[in-house]
């Protein structure tokens, strides 16, 4: 007779047994899916390093978001492409800006979706950057200003929650000032707090135009190499008055997911990026690996790690291969 006790391959056996035990299991309405906004009519321009995205003018992402919504995803973050740009991001919070007119138009068809507007300046600005430049420096305090009005004017369009992303110091605190000065007080901030200077934004920055002119982002977005300072942002946002806090990039930054779900007891979003994607995407279109599963095993370690919400670009093929 054996002497093994413990024998964890009994509740392996099948299926069955296996589903009985998992204790992660994705569903839609963990999903957020990022949605890029541009001026036209009827336009679908694919985004070449990122299959399956797309540039859509206002018709085309309202039904993109009403598809969304009816597959199950209760929201999406919106990221604009505007007709111009210049030193100061006025399409940011211009009110005929081309989020707010997105805002607008998916509101208008699909009131219950939740519409969240990325905050930022850089796809508006004429040097890439997410604030105001002065002699090759990103100013602080000035470009916190224009985001506390980029975050008004959404709010105004109709948005449910704005979503800083510039990491800029204090930027929470004067976009909360500025929804409640303007009568948002309901109107929620999902605060990307901990944000690292990624080389996997890479594709985002085609698909959205804001690659910088000069230099890069590490003066403002945080290091790699960085944990104890990432829970120093997340105090600092929970502080500010965030109302969900976000880790990005996600895979990469896995430990830092779970030491800030450990410690703080807001809602918690990771930002699975077009990086991300694209890396399995390309490897799937190679023929390397299996697409369906890697994406549902990726996703599955992001809510495992401590992911209240995911937002990823497989939101639509992740919902669809949940219910195959
Ligand atoms: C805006 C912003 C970026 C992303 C989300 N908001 C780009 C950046 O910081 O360069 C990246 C998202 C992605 O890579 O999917 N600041």
């Amino acid at each position: 007779m054996s002497d093994i006790i413990h024998r964890p391959r009994r509740l392996r056996r099948n299926e069955n047994l296996r589903a009985l035990v998992r204790e992660t299991r994705l569903a839609a309405e963990d999903f957020i899916l990022p949605l890029f906004a541009c001026p036209g009519e009827n336009v679908r321009r694919e985004v070449s390093s990122m299959p399956g995205v797309y540039n859509l003018s206002v018709d085309e992402i309202v039904r993109e978001a009403t598809n969304a919504y009816e597959s199950g995803i209760r929201g999406v973050i919106l990221f604009g492409l505007p007709e111009k740009k210049d030193e100061t991001a006025t399409g940011a919070y211009a009110d005929k800006g081309i989020v707010q007119q997105a805002v607008r138009a998916i509101k208008r068809a699909v009131p219950d979706i939740v519409v969240i507007a990325d905050t930022c300046l850089c796809e508006y600005t004429s040097h890439g950057h997410c604030g105001i430049v002065r002699k090759d420096e990103v100013l602080n305090d000035e470009s916190v200003e224009l985001l506390a009005r980029t975050a008004l004017s959404q709010a105004e369009a109709g948005a449910d929650i704005v979503a800083p992303s510039a990491m800029m110091d204090g930027q929470v605190s004067a976009i909360r000032e500025a929804l409640d000065g303007g009568g948002f007080e309901n109107i929620a901030i999902m605060s990307y707090a901990v944000k690292y200077a990624s080389a996997f934004y890479g594709p985002f920055r085609e698909a959205a135009g804001s690659t910088p002119a000069f230099g890069d982002r590490r003066a403002y977005q945080m290091d790699a190499a960085n944990a104890r300072e990432a829970l120093r942002e997340a105090e600092l946002d929970y502080s500010e008055g965030a109302d969900i806090l976000m880790v990005k990039p996600a895979t990469a930054y896995l430990d830092i997911l779970k030491q800030v779900h450990d410690r703080f007891d807001l809602p918690l979003a990771a930002y699975h990026v077009s990086g991300e994607y694209a890396m399995i995407k390309a490897a799937a279109q190679m023929g390397w690996i299996d697409e369906r599963r890697v994406m549902l095993e990726t996703l599955t370690s992001i809510k495992r790690a401590g992911a209240d919400i995911i937002i990823t670009y497989y939101a639509q093929e992740a919902v669809r291969a949940l219910r195959t």
